[in-house]
C-alpha cells in the first residue's frame, strides 16, 4: 500500500520531537496560536430527560441558533453500549496494518466508505493528523459489509445494536428541532429524505503526536450532513468556533455531541447553524471519536422549507441534490 497512514508513521517515527513538515499547519491555524483560553461559555448541555418537553425544545433551539452545536446527557443509549463501541474501534486501529489495509477505501471509488487517511484535497498540500475508517450503518438496504471489520468478531453486532439505537434518538432530534421551528415535528427529518436518510459512521483516529501545537487532526470546517451525532473518548480535542474563538469542547462521559450540519442550516434558511469545528491532537494519547453523519440520498433535493419564506424572508440557499452539493463542497466550488 502506497498511502501512509498516520498510525504507521507514528509507530515508524525516527523524529519524536518532530514531525514531517506537510503536518505543520500555517500559523494562523496551528492550535497554539489560536485556541482561546479566557472566559467563555461552555458548549450548551441538555438533558433529554427533564420532565418539560418545551423547555428541552427551548434549549434545543437556542443551541441550534447560537452554537450550532450541544451535547446531550440521558439520551437514552446505555452507557456499556457507548463503551463496546469505543472497545471495537480501538480493536480495529490496533489491529497490524496490512489487517487493517484489507478495508483501504479503493482508488478512485465514488463513495468515502473504507479506511484511510485523508478526504478532499487541502489546497495547500497540508495533511491532517488522522486515520479514519467510513461505513454506512443504516438503513440496511446501503450497508456495505465489505467495509466493516470481521475483527473483532463482535464489530459488527455492537454496531447493529448502536445504529438501532442512535436511531431513537436522531428521531427526537428531528421532531424537536422542527417544533424549534414552529413546525409539525415530522417536518425536517422529511426535508432531508425521511426513512431514506443514510446513517455514515466515521471512526476518527488521532494518534500521538510529537508537536500537537503545530498541527491538527482534522481542519476547520461544517459537516456536509443534516446532522452529526458524535461519541468522543476521554481525550479532549474537539474545538469549535463560536464569536470569533476556538474553544475547547468539555469531555462528558457517556454524552453525545450533536452537530447542526450544512442540511439542517439550509432547510431552515439559516435558522439554525451548521457549526464551524476543527479537532486538536494530543502529545501523549491517542483521540478516538465516532461521528455518525446523517445525510440525505444523493438524488434528494434540500432547500430551504417553504413555511419559513415569505416576501420579506426570501431563500438564503439553493435548492440542490445533495450529491451535487456535496460534489461542490468536497471539490470547493461555489454552491
Ligand atoms: C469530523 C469531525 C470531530 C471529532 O470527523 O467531521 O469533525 O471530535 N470530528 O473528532
Ligand atoms: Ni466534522
Amino acid at each position: 500500500m502506497e498511502v501512509e497512514r498516520v498510525q504507521a508513521i507514528v509507530s515508524s517515527s525516527l523524529a519524536k520531537d518532530n514531525i514531517p513538515l506537510e503536518f505543520v499547519r500555517p500559523e494562523d491555524e496551528q492550535p497554539a496560536i489560536t485556541t482561546f483560553h479566557g472566559l467563555i461559555p461552555d458548549i450548551p448541555v441538555i438533558d433529554f430527560n427533564h420532565p418539560d418537553q418545551d423547555h428541552i425544545i427551548h434549549l434545543i433551539a437556542n443551541a441550534s441558533r447560537d452554537w450550532g452545536i450541544f451535547q446531550v446527557v440521558n439520551h437514552g443509549i446505555p452507557f456499556h453500549l457507548i463503551q463496546k463501541l469505543q472497545q471495537v474501534g480501538k480493536e480495529f486501529f490496533d489491529l497490524p496494518q496490512e489487517e487493517k489495509e484489507v478495508y483501504a477505501k479503493p482508488p478512485g471509488a465514488l463513495t468515502l466508505e473504507g479506511y484511510g487517511s485523508k478526504i478532499g484535497k487541502d489546497v495547500n498540500g497540508k495533511k491532517n493528523w488522522a486515520d479514519h475508517l467510513f461505513h454506512k450503518i443504516w438503513p440496511a438496504s446501503c450497508i456495505n459489509h465489505q467495509f466493516w471489520p470481521k475483527n473483532p468478531p463482535s464489530y459488527r453486532p455492537v454496531n447493529e445494536e448502536y445504529a438501532q439505537e442512535v436511531r431513537k434518538v436522531v428521531d427526537k432530534l428531528f421532531e424537536w428541532l422542527s417544533m424549534g421551528l414552529g413546525l409539525e415535528a415530522d417536518v425536517l427529518k422529511q426535508g432531508v429524505g425521511g426513512e431514506e436518510i443514510e446513517y455514515l459512521m466515521k471512526i476518527n483516529y488521532y494518534p500521538p503526536c510529537p508537536r500537537p501545537d503545530l498541527t491538527l487532526g482534522v481542519t476547520s470546517h461544517t459537516d456536509l450532513s443534516a446532522m452529526t451525532v458524535l461519541v468522543p473518548n476521554e481525550v479532549p480535542g474537539l474545538q469549535v468556533f463560536k464569536d470569533g474563538h476556538w474553544i475547547d469542547a468539555k469531555y462528558i462521559p457517556g454524552a453525545l455531541i450533536i452537530h447542526i450540519g450544512d442540511q439542517i442550516e439550509i432547510l431552515s434558511n439559516g435558522k439554525y447553524k451548521a457549526v464551524l469545528h476543527r479537532t486538536t491532537v494530543d502529545k501523549e494519547k491517542t483521540r478516538m471519536s465516532w461521528p455518525v453523519f446523517l445525510e440525505p440520498p444523493g438524488e434528494f433535493v434540500v432547500g430551504p422549507l417553504p413555511q419559513l419564506l415569505d416576501p420579506q424572508i426570501p431563500p438564503k440557499y439553493k435548492p440542490k441534490k445533495f450529491k451535487d452539493y456535496s460534489y461542490c463542497k468536497f471539490h470547493k466550488l461555489p454552491q
